[in-house]
């Protein structure tokens, strides 16, 4: 045997018989270290003949690879005993630690079941700023300068004459200022008053607005849409009222009031909208405002219609106080998950 060999054999049979890791980094440090055993034999190549350099050369190539190879192989199986150890420690059987899982707030899930019913009657999305001026809330809307809602007790008004919108009614005028019609749109979204706030006011509330704009539309298209939308929503013998009421922005208009056996508030009418046929004076005001006469009264006839979401939600989820909406009570909050 070559003494390489010889050399190979020992080594081999050390890292075989290294305990840890600590004792096969000695034997690597003794083999391969740079004054180890196997870098001896590449210093002594120089002083061989030229026979047998190359036969020694490839020998000791092979040795070193081998051994390294073992050494990599026993060191990794140390690692995998290491693991296997610190593992058989942890039961895995054991429950996780829960996160906190988060829900929908109920308005938002009020919201999100409106938004379906009105999507299957292909209504489109819309969007308004919840700061406005005077013009979108109030004279677009065919509000006089003497209405009551423009009232300082009644709106909150900012330093510069703006004001937190009053109601979203602005979005149709938004809307018809940016597209020609037929127009389809729901706008949910904040509105504020300054109201008295007491169990079933707030001085922040929630719509979802709606416009319906197009040839021919009629007091039956605005019947049946809010119907259908009330039945969707509190069910099948939900039963409508349309008692005629008074909004600048519609003529003629109304106020629906729903009863059903399945609400909790049980046989009493419970009122959840205005509506109305858009007033011809809106049209013109949008109108002037785009400069052209797309709105033209005697050609587009529509219908509007302003949801009271939090009055639907306290019917729809039995909650006997709108404050609790906005109070960040977990208790309250937690029913709804
Ligand atoms: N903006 C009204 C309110 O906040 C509700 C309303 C009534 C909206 C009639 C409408 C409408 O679009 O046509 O009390």
């Amino acid at each position: 045997m070559h003494p390489l060999e010889t050399l190979r054999e020992e080594a081999l049979a050390e890292i075989t018989a290294a305990r840890d890791e600590q004792s096969l980094e000695a034997v690597r440090v003794r083999y391969l270290g740079r004054s180890g055993s196997i870098a001896a034999w590449g210093d002594r190549m120089k002083t061989l003949s030229k026979e047998e350099k190359p036969v020694v050369g490839k020998l000791l190539n092979q040795i070193r690879t081998q051994v390294t190879s073992a050494i990599e192989q026993r060191d990794a199986g140390f690692r995998a005993e290491k693991e296997a150890a610190a593992l058989a420690n942890i039961d895995i059987s054991l429950p996780g630690t829960p996160g906190e899982r988060g829900a929908l707030h109920p308005l938002h899930q009020m919201l999100e079941r409106g938004i379906g019913i009105f999507r299957k009657m292909g209504f489109a999305l819309a969007d308004g700023p919840d700061v406005e001026d005077e013009w979108h809330c109030f004279d677009a809307l065919n509000t006089p300068a003497d209405h009551p809602a423009r009232n300082e007790q009644d709106t909150f008004y900012l330093e510069d004459g703006r004001l937190l919108r009053t109601h979203t009614s602005t979005v149709q005028i938004r809307t018809m200022k940016a597209a020609p019609p037929p127009i389809r749109v729901i706008a949910p979204g904040a509105a504020y008053r300054r109201d008295e706030v007491d169990a079933t006011h707030s001085a922040q509330f929630h719509q979802i607005e709606g416009l319906y704009v197009d040839k021919n539309v009629s007091v039956a298209d605005l019947k049946g849409t809010l119907e259908f939308f009330m039945r969707e929503l509190f069910g099948k013998d939900t039963a409508v009222r349309f008692r005629p009421h008074y909004f600048p922005f519609t003529e003629p208009s109304f106020e629906i009031d729903v009863r059903s056996k399945a609400l909790k508030g049980g046989e009493q009418w419970i009122e959840v909208c205005g509506c109305g046929m858009v007033h011809p004076a809106v049209f013109e005001e949008v109108n002037k405002a785009r400069n052209d006469s797309a709105y033209d009264p005697s050609e587009w006839t529509g219908f509007a219609f302003g949801l009271g979401m939090d009055r639907l939600a306290m019917i729809l989820f039995d909650i006997p106080d709108i404050r609790l909406f906005a109070q960040n009570d977990l208790r309250f909050l937690r029913q709804f998950a």
